[in-house]
């Protein structure tokens, strides 16, 4: 299938961003985004987010760790491993030689979404204005990360854009929390959401996993109690 720049989308699901790999990363509804300053923690950090219920991590490459750091993760058997901040063509080549199964942008680039496209990665651009996400599906995108949630209008604006945009899946991040975590889920457009609260920096330097674990299985029952 081509997109309508004439490129060759992933053929890895029946939805044109990959949906096969999307529908498995949005399994538990969240996606951890990670901030790894030491690739040495990234290997006890997967293990910490699997003991925990979230079996998927999207590792920034706002540290110069992040690429050692994606390539620990994908060792790991079971855990799905994204890179997250993408901001170049470059680095989606550096995530996924390094094993990135997702690509994440905090906005929308061409080259960075038709470079994931190539590698055959499912890629999330953000997108958080009816020209965005009309971009979006000119690269034939069903699912954009709408970031900063918190800033950009949380869920009411989410549920707005869904109504001319139908086919469109937002996950949500910035500002999202166990406590608005069931504002975002409850939304049939919304997947999953992404979010930092269950991986704080500090816990990861200090080497708390445990702590982690603790965190994930909260965020984890918080997001299955949707809906109930
Ligand atoms: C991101 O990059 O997606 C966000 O920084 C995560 O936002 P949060 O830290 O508010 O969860």
């Amino acid at each position: 299938m081509l997109n309508t720049l004439g490129n060759r989308l992933p053929s890895v699901g029946n939805r044109n961003n990959g949906v096969v790999v999307s529908d498995e990363m949005f399994s538990v509804r969240i996606v951890p985004v990670v901030v790894l300053h030491d690739a040495h923690d990234a290997e006890p950090l997967g293990r910490a987010l699997m003991a925990g219920g979230l079996p998927v991590a999207e590792v920034t490459f706002r540290t110069a760790a992040a690429a050692d750091s994606i390539r620990a993760m994908a060792a790991i058997e079971g855990l799905i491993v994204g890179a997250g901040t993408v901001l170049n063509p470059a680095q989606v080549e550096q995530a996924v030689s390094a094993g990135a199964q997702f690509i994440v942008s905090p906005g929308l680039r061409h080259d960075v979404v038709l470079a994931a496209q190539a590698a055959g990665v499912p890629v999330l651009p953000g997108a958080v204005t009816p020209s965005e996400i009309m971009a979006a599906q000119e690269l034939g995108l069903d699912t954009v990360k709408f970031f900063p949630a918190n800033v950009y209008g949380g869920a009411a604006a989410i549920k707005a854009l869904s109504a001319p945009f139908g086919g469109m899946r937002f996950v949500p991040t910035g500002g999202v929390s166990a406590s608005n975590i069931s504002d975002y889920l409850s939304l049939g457009c919304v997947p999953a959401v992404g979010g930092s609260w269950m991986v704080p920096v500090d816990a990861i330097r200090e080497g708390a996993f445990t702590s982690v674990t603790e965190l994930c299985r909260d965020a984890v029952a918080a997001a299955a109690a949707v809906g109930k």
